[in-house]
């Protein structure tokens, strides 16, 4: 499905609404240019299991950041990662378990990606909209 996102704020709430149809086990994997929004749709996942947004920030150094809500979250944030870092970081581990990872730059994830995955696509088409498509989930 696609959608149109006129501010951050629609963003998070798209993101809340595909938060809250997640099972356990679930991989969703974002794609999207810098500044596209996708650590602002993390946010608005992560709200749906409880977690304060101010609490997921743009990785620095952190690739894997985990919360304890009612089932683990993990936020992984490919974008600093070197290719041949992706066995280094047991990246499988996070993705076969039984929490619920969100993933940024996902395309660098290659193989470590399940096949039964929802995939997130955000594009900047103008400064404050983004379209947004989502497969794999309905909202
Ligand atoms: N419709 C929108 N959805 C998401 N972010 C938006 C939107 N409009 C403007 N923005 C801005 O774009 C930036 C997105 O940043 P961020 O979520 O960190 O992107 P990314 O993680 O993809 O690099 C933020 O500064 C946000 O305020
Ligand atoms: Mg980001």
């Amino acid at each position: 499905m696609k959608l149109l996102s006129s501010s951050e704020a629609e963003t998070k709430d798209i993101g809340r609404r595909i938060g809250e149809k997640l099972k356990k086990g679930d991989v969703v994997c974002l794609y999207g240019e810098l500044g596209a929004g996708k650590t602002t749709m993390v946010k608005g996942i992560a709200s749906a299991f409880g977690i304060n947004e101010r609490d997921i920030t743009s990785a620095s150094f952190t690739i894997i950041a985990e919360y304890d809500a009612d089932v683990p979250f993990y936020h992984i944030d490919l974008y600093r990662l070197v290719s041949d870092e992706i066995e280094e970081i047991g990246l499988q581990d996070y993705l076969r378990g039984s929490g619920i990872a969100v993933i940024e730059w996902a395309e660098r994830a290659g193989q470590a990606v399940p096949e039964k995955h929802i995939s997130v696509r955000l594009d900047y088409s103008g400064e404050d909209v983004r379209e947004i498509e989502i497969e794999g989930i309905g909202v």
